[in-house]
C-alpha cells in the first residue's frame, strides 16, 4: 500500500560501533514493524550501485569506500506514512544539524558516517527494498 514502507540500512560506522540493537529498538518503539533485515557486506561496486544517484557528486568517491567498509544492516520497515516519518525519526544528514534525539543525532560521528540510512520517496523505497531483498510482498 502507498506510503505504508520504507527501506533503511544501518551503516558501517553504527554496526562497528555495537549500536545495531540500540537502533534497532528506537526504530520499533517508534512504531515502524520490520518486515525484512539481515546483515550484509557490500562491495565497493554495490555501494555504487545503491547510491547510484549520487556519482556526479563530489563524496560519490568516499562514500562508496565507507559503505563497503564493513557490515551493515538493511531493513524494510512498515507504518503508516513510513518515508516521512522514519526521515524524522533518523535527523538531518549531518548530525550537527540533527534534531536532538534522533538517531542521527545520538549516533552518528559525521556527515558521511551518519549512522543510517532512510528512503527519500515511496518509489526509491520499492527499489531499495527490492535491492536486497525478495518474496517480501506477502507480510
Ligand atoms: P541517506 O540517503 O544515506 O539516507 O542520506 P541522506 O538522504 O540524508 O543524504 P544524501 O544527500 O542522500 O547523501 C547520501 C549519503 O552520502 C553521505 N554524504 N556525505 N561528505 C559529504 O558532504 C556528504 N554528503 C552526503 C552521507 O553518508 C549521506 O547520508
Ligand atoms: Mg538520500
Amino acid at each position: 500500500m502507498a506510503g505504508k514502507r520504507t527501506f533503511t540500512m544501518i551503516k558501517p560506522d553504527a554496526v562497528a560501533a555495537g549500536n545495531t540493537g540500540a537502533i534497532i529498538k528506537m526504530i520499533e518503539e517508534a512504531g515502524f514493524k520490520i518486515i525484512a533485515m539481515k546483515k550484509a557486506l557490500l562491495t565497493k561496486e554495490r555501494a555504487g550501485q545503491f547510491y547510484e544517484v549520487h556519482k556526479e557528486r563530489p563524496f560519490y568517491n568516499d562514500l562508496t569506500t565507507y559503505m563497503s567498509s564493513g557490515a551493515i544492516v538493511p531493513m524494510i520497515l512498515e507504518k503508516d506514512n513510513a518515508v516521512e516519518d522514519f526521515r524524522t525519526l533518523i535527523g538531518a544528514t549531518n548530525p550537527k544539524e540533527a534534531a536532538e534525539g534522533t538517531i542521527r543525532a545520538i549516533f552518528a560521528e559525521s556527515i558521511e558516517a551518519n549512522a543510517i540510512h532512510g528512503s527519500d520517496s515511496d518509489e526509491n523505497a520499492e527499489i531499495e527494498g527490492s535491492f536486497f531483498f525478495a518474496g517480501v510482498e506477502k507480510f
